[in-house]
């Protein structure tokens, strides 16, 4: 690649790994209201459990698990993600069913730290372990006339109990344009906190495009398609007003039923703090410029 990404984020900027292991206790904590002199005490004085690694995320969005924060931990256990296979099809020079662990062996696996936030107005900083898209694209041979990369989660009512209930269009798809998924910001995540990734966190392999908000991070892959056409992406055909293609962090641009110009930091001695929210998740310096000339408010 012509330049790779360098990481700015320090060691001590990570979310320690018992709070995000606790993140639903925080969260459900801040929702309850606590008393503005406990929201401000530091955070071992709150009194957490740390969780065991077998129950940790115990607070996600998987929907092929469930609807409910606690379902994906319950349920995704009956995923089978080895052996794992993806599909790179469309406009690719070398389409194909490529076994994962043979792009694994080809591709460079970085440690990195990512900014990770979910639309649900809380921010922490998450080292994942992944290798940049591009490389997996660059090894398909993306043809000249692709412009959106499509992608698409397993479809397993055997292993999915929520696949069996209409809550979504099955499977669950995302979409980047491909000057987006080319960005070496844009990562195929494999690991988070130095371990795989547990499936309800979307093992065995899962996006992170940190400048977007948590939705956008497609979970499970299966398939990944160059296409010419903008493809369509799940919560956008669940809900297109409150969820548009792009789905930048844009603290201008509420959301039809909350702003999004601030959010909680959860973190040591910082909880319930919130902060402003930054322009493109803080990495505007990186990827403001592929949005140039565009109207974020009407591509949101
Ligand atoms: N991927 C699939 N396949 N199914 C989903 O329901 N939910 C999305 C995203 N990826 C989802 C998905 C949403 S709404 C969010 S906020 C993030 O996953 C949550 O990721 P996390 O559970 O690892 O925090």
């Amino acid at each position: 690649m012509a330049y790779r990404w360098t990481n700015t984020l320090k060691d001590r900027d990570v979310t320690d790994e018992n709070l995000w292991l606790n993140r639903r206790q925080l969260i459900a904590g801040a929702g309850a209201g606590l008393g503005l002199a406990a929201m401000g005490r530091p955070v071992q004085a709150m009194e957490l459990e740390p969780n065991s690694w077998e129950d940790i995320t115990n607070y996600n969005n998987y929907y092929e698990f469930g609807t409910g924060k606690e379902d994906p931990a319950a349920n995704a256990h009956t995923l089978v993600t080895s052996p794992w296979t993806v599909k790179i099809d469309g406009l690719v020079d070398n389409p194909g069913d490529y076994a994962l662990e043979d792009i694994l062996s080809k591709m460079t696996i970085e440690e990195r730290l990512y900014r990770f936030r979910c639309v649900e107005a809380w921010s922490m900083v998450v080292p994942w372990n992944g290798f940049e898209l591009a490389d997996l694209l660059e090894m398909a041979g993306v043809q000249s006339t692709a412009k959106y990369v499509a992608f698409e989660t397993a479809n397993r009512p055997d292993e999915m109990p929520g696949v069996r209930y209409p809550t979504l269009d099955w499977p669950y798809v995302e979409g980047l344009r491909l000057d987006e998924a080319m960005h070496p910001l844009t990562i195929m995540a494999t690991g988070i906190y130095g371990k795989d990734i547990p499936n309800q966190n979307g093992a065995p392999m899962r996006l992170v495009v940190p400048w977007k908000y948590g939705f956008k991070s497609i979970k499970s892959i299966v398939r990944i398609t160059l296409t010419e056409d903008e493809p369509p992406t799940s919560w956008n055909k669940a809900n297109a007003r409150e969820y548009g293609f792009y789905s930048n962090v844009n603290p201008e641009v509420s959301h039809p039923r909350w702003s999004q110009a601030s959010e909680r930091v959860i973190g040591s001695g910082l909880f319930a703090k919130r902060q402003d929210t930054l322009m493109l998740n803080g990495y505007a310096d990186e990827v403001a410029s592929l949005y140039e000339g565009m109207d974020l408010t009407k591509f949101y």
